[in-house]
């Protein structure tokens, strides 16, 4: 048995607003998230906008806290660490690449530097100096040229920014990723090229990856289990082609009838989708409350029961 990198048991997210009168008030916006992330293993975390993808991805690599519930990495509670050394090892371990690549690069710094770095971080002791050669193969592993090293951020395209993001990762010794919209802010042309990038990276480095997207189509692409996620639950999640083939929650319904596409892999199921004669306002509605009760729905694909009109 592959044992899980990182497992998120019950984890809640609470964020604290002041109300009318400075009344203190909580939205949750994670209501009990369950999934894990497994060496040489994508899984898609599917919704749109505000139903708390980004928060998860924020929460376990530690830029928020959890309210409830546990983070796991390699079997241990990620809350216990305390020390910057400890912080700072497991950020290595888990990086994130976020939807536009150019927030994390620095402009006044060439490639070269940008790669130099976590190669040091990484190997501390032995790499004082970081060889032209760990340089390239780097870059090759990427798909970039070797005259990126000169280049500054700003003379790179959107796609190859984000390359430089993943090189990045590789560099600093990644065992997951975590991918926040890494395609969206890219031409349509080039997401293809990217999303490819991180399936050899799962394949070639066994990096387990985190794709966070609002685009089933794309998950359906790369991904080996889907979860779709709607205000702060996990409603349906398994196998993809599972949950692509056979949807059985109203809003991953709702998803897949929302892909414009007429030519997508969808566009069948998507005719003869008829959503029960619901409109998506109505969707939304069922599928907001939160529900404890599961169903199988084959054998790794389980969908979270919804309320049903009264
Ligand atoms: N730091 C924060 N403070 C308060 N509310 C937040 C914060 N971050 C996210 N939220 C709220 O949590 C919900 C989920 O947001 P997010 O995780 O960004 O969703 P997604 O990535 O799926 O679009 C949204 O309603 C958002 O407004
Ligand atoms: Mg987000």
């Amino acid at each position: 048995m592959i044992e899980p990198i990182i497992q998120l048991i019950d984890v809640t997210k609470d964020f604290r607003y002041r109300g009318r009168f400075a009344h203190p008030k909580a939205l949750q916006v994670l209501k009990g998230i369950n999934f894990s992330l497994y060496p040489g293993r994508t899984l898609a975390l599917v919704g749109e906008s505000g139903s708390g993808k980004s928060t998860c991805a924020q929460l376990i690599v530690k830029m928020q806290s959890v309210t409830d519930g546990k983070i796991l990495f390699k079997g241990k509670d990620i809350a216990g660490m305390k020390s910057r050394k400890e912080i700072k090892e497991y950020r290595s371990s888990v990086q994130m690449v976020f939807q536009d690549p150019f927030s994390s690069l620095n402009p006044a710094h060439s490639i070269r530097h940008h790669l130099t770095r976590p190669l040091k971080i990484h190997h501390p002791k032995t790499n004082k100096f970081v060889s032209v050669d760990q340089l390239e193969s780097l870059l090759k592993m990427v798909g970039l040229p070797n005259d990126t090293l000169q280049k500054f951020p700003h003379q790179l395209s959107g796609g190859q920014k984000q390359r430089v993001n993943l090189a990045r990762a590789i560099a600093v010794g990644s065992e997951v990723i975590l991918a926040d919209e890494p395609t969206s802010m890219l031409d349509v042309s080039v997401r293809l090229e990217i999303l490819n990038l991180m399936q050899e990276m799962k394949k070639k480095l066994g990096i387990g990856f985190l794709y966070i997207t609002h685009d089933l189509v794309t998950a359906h692409t790369i991904a080996d289990e889907t979860a779709v996620m709607f205000q702060g639950q996990i409603v349906e999640w398994g196998d993809t082609h599972s949950i692509i083939a056979n949807p059985q929650h109203p809003y991953t319904r709702l998803l897949i009838d929302a892909i414009p596409d007429p030519d997508s892999p969808f566009s069948e199921l998507s005719k003869n989708n008829v959503i029960f004669g619901e409109t998506a306002e109505k969707i939304r509605l069922i599928s907001t409350e939160k529900q404890s009760q599961c169903l199988q729905a084959g054998p790794n694909h389980f969908v979270r029961k919804w309320q049903t009109a009264a």
